[in-house]
């Protein structure tokens, strides 16, 4: 098996179990939240009797908690998945040839500066959507109905994408396409780029998820 396609079947195991519930109205442009109907039912179970036992102020805690993740060990061109308030987010580390194509395909998007307001935070306001070029954080639940989309990294038609594909994601449900920033392609189900959620580095090496910067 090649690496991309061991790469992708992890990528939708992990993926199918977080369909999602999106606004009816996507001019709304907030997130509502995250419905796991598949992995959701058993984990809410087993978590019940748990949770029931905590203080109000420990229950928040656990459903908001920020997420530290060590990304030391990711190499150029990989993804990592991890949770964060029971959705999927994307660690990416992208090679200078996938920035560069970031720069190449701007007039197929739909909104390449992400200009449209509840899914980019201000610090990821730029080109690459993201606190440094080289990493990509966003949540990995498609805009349109809450799917989860595959990652299909290499360029062309290789991974059975179009021969123009530049490296990106597909969401298998109906089929909408996302650059390697969470920028949707023009004329997709998907009306909007994908969610960039707080986050910070706390050194090199490691990523606060859930927080836009320390807590005083
Ligand atoms: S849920 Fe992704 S295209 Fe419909």
């Amino acid at each position: 098996m090649s690496q991309d396609s061991k790469k992708d079947a992890t990528t939708k195991t992990i993926e199918q179990s977080f369909p999602l519930e999106l606004p009816k109205d996507p001019s709304r442009r907030n997130w509502i939240g995250a419905t796991c109907a598949i992995g959701g039912a058993a984990t809410v179970a087993a978590l019940v009797p748990f949770v029931g036992s905590m203080l109000p102020s420990e229950r928040a805690k656990a459903a908001g908690a920020p997420v530290t993740v060590n990304i030391s060990d990711i190499a150029p061109g990989e993804m990592r998945t991890v949770e964060w308030q029971g959705k999927p987010v994307w660690i990416i580390r992208r090679t200078t040839q996938m920035l560069n194509t970031l720069k190449s395909i701007t007039d197929r998007l739909a909104d390449p500066n992400s200009k449209r307001p509840g899914f980019t935070p201000a610090f990821a306001n730029n080109e690459f959507r993201s606190r440094k070029q080289e990493w990509l954080v966003v949540v990995g639940i498609c805009t349109h109905l809450g799917c989860s989309p595959s990652s299909f990294f290499t360029e062309g038609d290789s991974q059975g994408m179009s021969r123009d594909w530049p490296g990106g994601f597909l969401c298998p449900c109906h089929g909408s396409q996302f650059d390697l920033a969470g920028r949707v392609f023009k004329n997709q189900p998907a009306p909007d780029n994908l969610l960039v959620p707080p986050y910070y580095f706390i050194d090199d090496s490691n990523i606060m998820i859930g927080l836009e910067k320390p807590a005083a």
